[in-house]
């Protein structure tokens, strides 16, 4: 295990449900998390639900875990049939956003361009952003997987001053580990989340950079979070399958946890 930098960086568990679950079980499954989370404070919970139920694990949640929605929109309010703005979230008691998840970069054509605007907008609303960064097989195979980790981050953060980026948190999901159940090694993450600090570091200052909590993403299980998670570089994860069992995601929130007390 690397050695520990004195950080004060808070370990960061997101569960990303994506287009699962229904009503009852989102709830079900959010009672047993807010346990979890209650039984490890050192780490700090965040699920990311489908809008619809949005409102109810909110209510439930009572503050043990945020809330996030899996995007906002690039506009405030309007004619934009389909979109949710971000003030809607915070209306809805959310507290956080995913932006730029590659399953919407690369299925659905989100571009940097986009992604700085929804950005801009989660940030106004008040919303803890965590932009997704991360390569696709190909671009990794071809040893550009740094070249457009930077690219992404450069891209999806123009425009936005340091100052606007206090909550702020990068979750690196390489593509080709994500719903795959091939996990990038702890090393290799680590590469990647240096990678994504020497980004921020360029692009602001080296003490934003050491404050920035960067996450994994890209089957995180109940088996390696521990292991992942006793990287210095690595703030914690941002779970998709394993996240919709109830105890494999509570062993996953113990790990991150843990990091503190190692
Ligand atoms: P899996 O954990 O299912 O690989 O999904 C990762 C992810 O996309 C989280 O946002």
């Amino acid at each position: 295990m690397a050695s520990r930098s004195p950080h004060t960086r808070i370990p960061l568990v997101g569960g990303n449900w994506k287009m699962n679950t229904t009503r009852a079980a989102g709830l079900e499954l959010s009672r047993a998390i807010a346990a979890a989370a209650r039984a490890n404070p050192a780490a700090e919970v965040a699920i990311y639900p489908p809008f619809p139920y949005l409102a109810a694990i909110a209510e439930l949640a009572a503050g043990a875990f945020r809330v996030g929605g899996q995007d906002c929109s690039a506009e405030t309010s309007g004619a934009f049939t389909g979109q949710t703005s971000a003030g809607m979230l915070i209306d809805t008691s959310c507290s956080s956003v995913l932006i730029g998840h590659s399953e919407r970069r690369h299925g659905l054509g989100e571009t940097d361009a986009i992604l700085t605007r929804k950005l801009a907008r989660a940030i106004e609303a008040g919303l803890m952003p965590v932009l997704c960064v991360g390569e696709t097989l190909a671009e990794r195979e071809s040893n550009r997987a740094h070249d457009v980790i930077d690219a992404q981050l450069r891209g999806s953060l123009a425009g936005h001053p340091e100052a606007s980026l206090a909550n702020l948190v990068i979750a690196y999901e390489p593509v080709w580990a994500i719903g795959t159940g091939r996990t990038a090694t702890p090393d290799d993450a680590a590469e990647a989340h240096r990678t994504v600090r020497q980004t921020l570091a360029d692009l602001y200052s080296a003490r934003f950079a050491e404050r920035t909590r960067v996450i994994y993403g890209g089957s995180v299980n109940a088996k390696n979070a521990a292991d992942l998670f006793s990287h210095e570089e690595i703030d914690g994860g941002l779970v998709g399958g394993a996240s919709l069992n109830a105890a494999d995601f509570a062993t996953i929130i113990a790990a991150a946890a843990a990091r503190c007390q190692a």
